[in-house]
């Protein structure tokens, strides 16, 4: 709710937080951003619904004229819906704005993105907290699409040290999220920080490790809730890691290192992390380099140490219409696994993989929103826009250090 209007509206994208890397917006840059946090939030909050009417008035009777039955699960329900048009335009709308967010962030940053690249480097210049290896092959799970309809995923390098990719999707996650995850996009890793602080009262992890940091929107969190550990944080992308170590340095972090590597085999010894974790990551990664990653993990995992992972919440237990719902992005939003690893039992998969003998767990961490971002209740889940996370885990046994 915007209490100044009185009515229930994203807060405006000027009131996303500023960084050292933050892109310069003029007006009519910044009422685009609104007009799409509107238009997102205006459609998970009333357009969703009409779905569920279409497919009880028309959908679902039409099949079952034809074949006899109802639908038995989410793809029969795909496939009754495939043609209704009130399905095909909420779909239509969706994936329309996905691509003009894309379109509005890349117009944005790449017309200052000469600017951005030149500021990244007088940040990052001869900090040995950047680390970059041109050697780190990207795996075909991610070469091969655009990630969430983003042009040249988090890869695309226009220029010499580019950081334009990193930019847009900085810029344009909050037009997505409308304010939910918090002015600096920071929510899941605050809900980390404050759920770790609960399950392990005064407990300081020495190394943490986080795997697929992106630009480190949920490492800064980390960084500053263990000012005293060595933070490392992974990704695969060169463009995210220049933004994200300049835009840290920007906020005064110094404990973390931020490393170029595919988090399925890293350089360190067994044992190496207390505490190891990820937010919205494994939901982007291929059935095999999941396994992989997870294999990794229980290497690195030190004894007495503890491994988080944050995502939405699995399938299990859902109605069939809302798996259909939620799967909406496997299909047309370009998360190919997204489906897969929904439809996992996750702690079970971790006990297949060699957690046995740790204690495996499924647990909810809260997001936390402040400086006057929009607060959801305790129990809302908003098909990941903010709110409530599903997070898996396990602690392996062993003294805790
Ligand atoms: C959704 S994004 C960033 C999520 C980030 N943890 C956050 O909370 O903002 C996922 C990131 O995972 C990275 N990634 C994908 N596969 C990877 C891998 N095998 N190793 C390291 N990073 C990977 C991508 O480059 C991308 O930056």
């Amino acid at each position: 709710m915007n209490a100044k209007a009185g009515i229930d509206c994203a807060p405006p994208w000027s009131d996303v937080g500023q960084h050292a890397m933050s892109p310069q917006a003029t007006h009519d840059e910044i009422a685009r951003f609104n007009f799409l946090a509107n238009f997102n939030k205006y459609m998970s909050s009333r357009v969703v619904g009409g779905n569920a009417v279409a497919y009880a008035a028309r959908a679902r009777p039409a099949w079952e004229r034809e074949r006899g039955r109802a639908p038995q699960d989410r793809r029969e329900i795909r496939a009754a819906m495939a043609a209704d048009p009130y399905y095909q335009m909420w779909s239509s709308l969706r994936r329309s704005a996905m691509e003009m967010r894309q379109q509005a962030g890349r117009a944005l940053v790449l017309r200052q993105a000469e600017a951005l690249r030149d500021r990244a480097r007088s940040l990052n210049a001869g900090a040995p907290t950047l680390r970059l290896d041109a050697t780190v092959a990207v795996p075909r799970y991610q070469s091969a699409l655009d990630n969430h309809c983003m042009p040249g995923s988090y890869f695309a390098e226009y220029l010499t040290d580019d950081v334009a990719a990193a930019a847009n999707y900085d810029a344009g996650m909050f037009a997505t999220t409308t304010g939910l995850f918090g002015r600096y996009l920071d929510g899941a890793g605050g809900g980390v920080a404050r759920w770790l602080a609960a399950r392990r009262p005064g407990w300081q992890p020495r190394r943490i490790l986080d795997l697929g940091c992106g630009l480190g929107h949920n490492t800064v969190p980390l960084a500053r809730a263990f000012p005293d550990a060595d933070i490392v944080a992974v990704d695969l992308a060169a463009p995210m890691l220049r933004y994200g170590h300049a835009r840290a340095a920007g906020m005064g972090i110094r404990n973390v290192v931020f490393m170029q590597g595919n988090v399925e085999a890293l350089p360190f010894e067994a044992g190496s992390f207390d505490f190891i974790y990820s937010t919205m990551f494994l939901h982007e990664t291929s059935w095999p380099a999941l396994r992989r990653i997870l294999a990794e993990v229980d290497r690195l995992l030190a004894p007495g140490g503890l491994h988080l992972h944050l995502e939405q919440p699995p399938y299990r237990g859902m109605e069939e219409f809302e798996k259909f719902l939620r799967d909406w992005d496997c299909y047309h939003n370009n998360e190919p696994f997204w489906t897969t690893l929904h439809d996992t039992d996750c702690p079970a998969l971790l006990r297949s993989i060699g957690f046995a003998r740790d204690t495996c767990f499924e647990t909810s961490i809260h997001a936390v929103v402040e400086h006057g971002m929009p607060k959801v209740a305790e129990e809302v889940e908003d098909f990941g826009r903010g709110g409530m996370w599903y997070a898996f885990g396990s602690e392996r046994p062993g003294v805790v250090s």
